[in-house]
């Protein structure tokens, strides 16, 4: 059974990919490249395309009649949207209204939507669950707010069924090398920090803030490894099918780290050393983001399997000294002075 995955390029969407596959289902990934990577689509086609593109999207859609959408397609750094929030909008809103229109001309009405936890923003208690306020603090929350909004008013008046999954933070690669994380521009903490351990002693990490609320005074986050959220997309295609739903679950693993946390585990599990130092707080961060997922482990009956953060860390780590290795980051982005893309993507012809 086909199904699209826009974004199928990009982290998160090519795990999903390769579990979708494992599923016995075939991802055609629909993605513009300017994030996501050609050679991260190894588990079925890539049709290359941009979101705004409809008479392509509709073309796509025709020729190979997806069962359901996996809508990963997103630009989604949260400090980076407070520098350019005109990028954010044009590609998750509007990219998100082009597709919801595709879907409406085609007759096709089955929706998995990657959300995120930054739709909470700054959250009371120590546990975010689902029915919680949103009050997003950066341009990114907001953007993924409103995009849930759209879906909802399009399951009430056209009949889209829709799961919205709302995921903490995505960590981790992998299990078996095949794929993993290549930002171009890395500003994950995970990677960051295994940057700084493979570097041996000559890089530091920056940790952003050390006067947050928290027991030792930097931010908490719920660590969530991307092979159990791309799992959780499998559960979520089957609950769409024949249901005329609306269903939003959190993904998370339920346990906080905090920054300083996390960089003593990676120095754990690598062996290595790694310098550190307080720089300022980082705008648009919230002090503590950590799931309520006991929603989805019951209705989805989803189980991270693969979420302890030393499975987080060591598969992250493999692929780190891969990739070096192979020399995937040198082959996908050029040599260091090469000059930087464009960082607003217009939506449109590519
Ligand atoms: N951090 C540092 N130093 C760094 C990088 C990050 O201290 O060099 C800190 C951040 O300030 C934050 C924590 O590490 O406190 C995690 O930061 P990330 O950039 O790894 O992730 P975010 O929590 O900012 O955001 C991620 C996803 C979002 C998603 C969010 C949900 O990128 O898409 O998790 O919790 F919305």
């Amino acid at each position: 059974m086909n199904v699209l995955v826009t974004g199928g390029a990009g982290y998160i969407g090519s795990h999903t990919c390769k579990e979708l596959w494992r599923a016995g289902y075939t991802p055609i990934t629909y993605d513009n490249l300017s994030r996501g990577h050609a050679w991260a689509v190894k588990w079925g086609p890539l049709e290359k395309g941009d979101l705004g593109d409809l008479p392509r999207l509709r073309a796509v859609l025709q020729r190979w009649k997806p069962f359901a959408i996996l809508h990963f397609a997103a630009t989604s750094s949260a400090g980076e949207s407070l520098e350019i929030p005109a990028t954010y909008y044009h590609n998750n809103v509007m990219g998100t209204c082009s597709l919801l229109h595709a879907m409406l001309e085609v007759g096709l009405k089955r929706i998995i939507f990657s959300s995120s936890a930054a739709v909470y923003g700054i959250a009371s208690g120590e546990f975010v669950a689902e029915h919680c306020p949103h009050t997003p603090i950066n341009p990114y929350g907001r953007t993924k707010s409103i995009i849930e909004q759209m879906i909802s008013d399009y399951h009430e008046a056209y009949g889209i069924q829709a799961v919205v999954l709302r995921y903490f933070n995505a960590a981790g690669a992998d299990e078996e090398g095949d794929i993993g994380e290549a930002h171009e521009e890395e500003t994950h903490l995970i990677p960051r920090v295994l940057d700084a351990a493979l570097a041996g002693g000559e890089k530091a990490v920056t940790i952003f803030g050390g006067d947050y609320h928290t027991p030792d005074g930097t931010c908490i986050r719920d660590y969530v490894h991307v092979t159990d959220l791309a799992r959780a997309h499998v559960a979520a295609l089957q609950k769409l099918d024949g249901q005329n739903a609306l269903d939003i679950y959190n993904l998370g693993g339920q346990q906080g780290f905090s920054v300083k946390e996390i960089v003593d585990r990676v120095s754990f599990v690598t062996g290595r050393k790694i310098l550190q130092r307080i720089g300022p707080r980082r705008p648009g961060d919230p002090s503590r983001l950590v799931a309520d997922a006991t929603k989805a482990k019951r209705e989805l009956e989803w189980q991270p399997l693969y979420s302890s953060i030393e499975s987080i860390v060591d598969t992250a780590w493999r692929w780190t000294q891969r990739s070096q290795h192979d020399g995937y980051f040198k082959k996908v982005f050029g040599a260091a002075s090469a000059p930087r893309p464009a960082r607003f993507f217009v939506i449109g012809k590519t």
